[in-house]
């Protein structure tokens, strides 16, 4: 049985600059495009990936990641 989603995450694109900090710690979650802006792979976040949700929010520079708890 799948997991069932217990984050929601959401990357404004308009405060992207392309540090990749997303990625390198969560790359399960956020990757990248040609050019290293944020890719977010996946918006429904599993309990056993919200260490990387998290992660990516805390460590992007410019605060783009938002991530909230589903329910
Ligand atoms: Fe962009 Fe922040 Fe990731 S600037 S590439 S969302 S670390």
């Amino acid at each position: 049985m799948a997991e069932s989603p217990a984050l929601r995450v959401a990357v404004d694109m308009a405060l992207c600059v392309g540090h990749g900090r997303c990625y390198e710690l969560a790359p399960e979650i956020f990757g990248e495009d040609e050019s290293g802006y944020c890719v977010l792979l996946r918006e429904s976040v599993p309990e056993s990936l919200s260490g990387q949700a998290r992660s990516g929010e805390a460590n992007c520079p410019e605060g783009a990641i938002r991530v909230e708890s589903v329910g």
